[in-house]
């Protein structure tokens, strides 16, 4: 053997191994059980979903988990959870305006506010646990 197909068996032998691996750590990943790589109040609700029966919705507190990214922080201006001043001229403008704007989108606040696999009504139970803990 000559340096060149040195090389090339050696780059085979990396490109194989590197196929092998990728291919078993997906396969790896998919026998996991469930429980495994999903720990409750991780962002895996599309593994979970098939486990969690037809029309159990996830509860408001659990959803937010998704949203304080920036209603934690006030990032771009988002009202604070527990902020009583900055949520009340928005409760003011009724329960059903503020439903619209978390699944429509509103200024700053983006559709679904960001939790794209979350149904409408998780979306509101979530404003309802929101202004809850801001009046
Ligand atoms: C990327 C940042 C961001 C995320 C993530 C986010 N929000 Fe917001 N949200 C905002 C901002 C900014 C505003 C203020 C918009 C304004 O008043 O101009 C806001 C306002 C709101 C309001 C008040 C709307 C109104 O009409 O006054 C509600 C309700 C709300 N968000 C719900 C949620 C929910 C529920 C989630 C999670 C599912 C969420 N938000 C996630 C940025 C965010």
């Amino acid at each position: 053997m000559n340096m060149k197909m040195i090389k090339m068996a050696v780059f085979g032998l990396v490109l194989l191994t590197a196929s092998v691996w990728a291919a078993d750590s997906g396969v790896a990943e998919r026998i996991k059980p469930v429980g495994d790589i999903c720990m409750a109040g991780d962002d895996c609700a599309a593994t979970v979903k098939p486990v969690v029966a037809e029309g159990t919705a996830r509860s408001g507190e659990d959803i937010y988990k998704k949203c304080v990214a920036c209603h934690a922080t006030g990032a771009a201006g988002a009202p604070k959870l527990g902020d009583v001043a900055a949520w009340a001229p928005r409760i003011g403008k009724g329960m059903d305006v503020l439903y619209a704007s978390a699944i429509k989108g509103f200024n700053g606040m983006p559709a679904k506010g960001l939790c794209f696999d979350c149904s409408d009504d998780e979306l509101k139970a979530t404003v309802d646990y929101m202004v809850e803990k801001s009046k």
